[in-house]
């Protein structure tokens, strides 16, 4: 898709991945809204790209849809919704005090992948109801983020590893489901980027990381995971794939 002039949603967008998707998107051109449950910040972060920031749970259904309906008021019909609201979520499934707390294992399932299903059908749906932009037919694209963690599940990251892999695993399932409407579903899948949820990440895993067996031997820029959404959007050809954005590591069990 061409992006200039474009609708463009970003979730996530007041820090980090997110924010720098958001920045790439209005740097080709779209009309970007930035939504974050931080108010302060999404604020602040829309103002300083010149965009509309939107403060919403992306837990909360109806703030979701709503949010949508202003992002279309403001921009025109949606075409493009990055999902980046995340949270960490370290546990193991069986920890020194026994098996691990349902409560806290679905408040991670909630915020990252309940909460991408609910930006991504609402975004796709109304995507499905605006009219194609080109002679593809495409009408939309949709890109999630989950993580390497998906695929080389680490212990003691248990809910966000099944929160990231159940993401991985429907790309390819909404994918198919959107392509009568054209409107595409990618995924990407970072491996190690400098941001504040990275502070999260413990030490040894960091080190065990950037130990020579990566190219680049460094954390990821966000920038360059706000590169790649924005080649995401343009190539039509890239459908129903989870990318790794990992600089070739691949994780130990720990
Ligand atoms: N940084 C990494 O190394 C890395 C690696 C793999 C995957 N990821 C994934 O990338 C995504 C972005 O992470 P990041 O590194 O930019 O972290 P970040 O903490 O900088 O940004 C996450 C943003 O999501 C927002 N958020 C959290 N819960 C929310 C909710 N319920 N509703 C709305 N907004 C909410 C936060 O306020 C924050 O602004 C996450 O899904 C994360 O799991 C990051």
């Amino acid at each position: 898709m061409k992006i200039e002039g474009l609708s463009a949603i970003v979730t996530g967008a007041a820090s980090g991945l997110g924010l720098a998707a958001a920045h790439a998107l209005r740097d080709a051109g779209a009309n970007v809204v930035l939504i974050d449950r931080e108010g302060e910040r999404v604020t602040k972060a829309a103002e300083a790209l010149g965009c509309t920031g939107i403060v919403c749970d992306v837990t909360d259904s109806e703030a979701v849809a709503s949010a949508l309906d202003t992002a279309v008021s403001a921009n025109g019909p949606i075409r493009i919704n990055v999902n980046c609201a995340g949270i960490p979520g370290g546990m193991r499934l069986v920890g020194r005090d026994g098996p691990v707390d349902m409560m806290a294992f679905a408040s991670v399932i909630n915020v990252n992948l309940l909460g991408t299903i609910s930006v991504m059908t609402k975004s796709a749906a109304r995507m499905m109801a605006s009219p194609p932009l080109n002679d593809d037919g495409e009408r939309g694209v949709v890109i999630n983020t989950a993580s390497i963690t998906a695929f080389e599940g680490q212990i003691g990251q248990c809910a966000y590893v099944a929160s990231k892999g159940a993401i991985a695993s429907l790309t390819l399932q909404a994918a198919r489901e959107f392509m009568p409407w054209g409107v595409r579903v990618m995924t990407i899948a970072p491996g190690l980027f400098r941001t504040p949820i990275a502070d999260h990440i413990p030490q040894e895993v960091i080190d065990s990381m950037l130990d020579g067996r990566m190219f680049p031997n460094r954390f990821g820029e966000p920038a360059e995971f706000g590169q790649l959404a924005v080649d995401i959007v343009r190539n039509p050809m890239l459908n129903g794939e989870v990318i790794r954005l990992d600089a070739g590591v691949r994780l130990q069990a720990r």
